[in-house]
């Protein structure tokens, strides 16, 4: 099935999208271990990545609670981009809130200028998977064994966004 572009816009009728502040970040903590687990990153890291990319760090509310967040980041001469956090709260999943932050963070890595996109994902992750070749991400090579030294194998995903670059949805 073709997605239109209408379809892949960060306008939601279901959730509210903002910018991240300092005191969001226990909530986002707490959604982290909610849907990563023993992968979800502790308060202190995400700390640290709100000081270094908080204007590229957006999160969606739902009835006023933390609904799910999108973290791009780039690298530090932004020669790539990458997508370091993608998150939605198991009961607000199904939504199309994935694809509402999706396509948010993908504006941010347009707006960040790098030429090149990545992600990485759980190869099982059909969800994930799903979501960004959707936006166009194809297999980087490979899927790589340990890739963050937790055991655990990843399939890193790549855009071009000089190739093919996103166009947001009108408004
Ligand atoms: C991946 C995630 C962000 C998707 O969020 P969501 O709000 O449920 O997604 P949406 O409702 O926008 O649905 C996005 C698409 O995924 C599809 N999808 C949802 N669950 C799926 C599954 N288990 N298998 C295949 N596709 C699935 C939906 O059908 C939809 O596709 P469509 O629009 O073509 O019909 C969410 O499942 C999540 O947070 N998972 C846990 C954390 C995670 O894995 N993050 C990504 C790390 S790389």
């Amino acid at each position: 099935m073709t997605t239109t572009r209408e379809e892949l816009g960060s306008k939601s009728d279901y959730a509210t999208l903002r910018s991240v502040v300092k005191a969001d970040l226990k909530a986002l903590a707490n959604l982290d271990e909610e849907v990563f687990g023993n992968a979800a990153y502790s308060l202190m890291y995400m700390t640290s990545l709100y000081l270094m990319f908080r204007k590229s760090w957006y999160l969606a509310e739902h009835e006023g609670g933390l609904a799910g967040y999108a973290l791009v980041c780039p690298d530090s001469d932004n020669s790539e981009v990458w997508l370091m956090g993608l998150a939605v709260s198991g009961n607000c999943q199904g939504h199309g809130l994935g694809r509402t932050l999706m396509a948010r963070a993908m504006e941010l890595m347009m707006d960040s200028g790098a030429p090149d996109a990545y992600i990485t994902v759980r190869p099982d992750n059909k969800a994930a998977r799903h979501l960004y070749e959707a936006f166009e991400f194809t297999a980087d090579g490979e899927e790589r064994d340990n890739f963050y030294g937790n055991g655990e194998p990843r399939q890193v995903f790549h855009r071009s966004l000089v190739k093919n670059p996103y166009t947001a949805a009108p408004a």
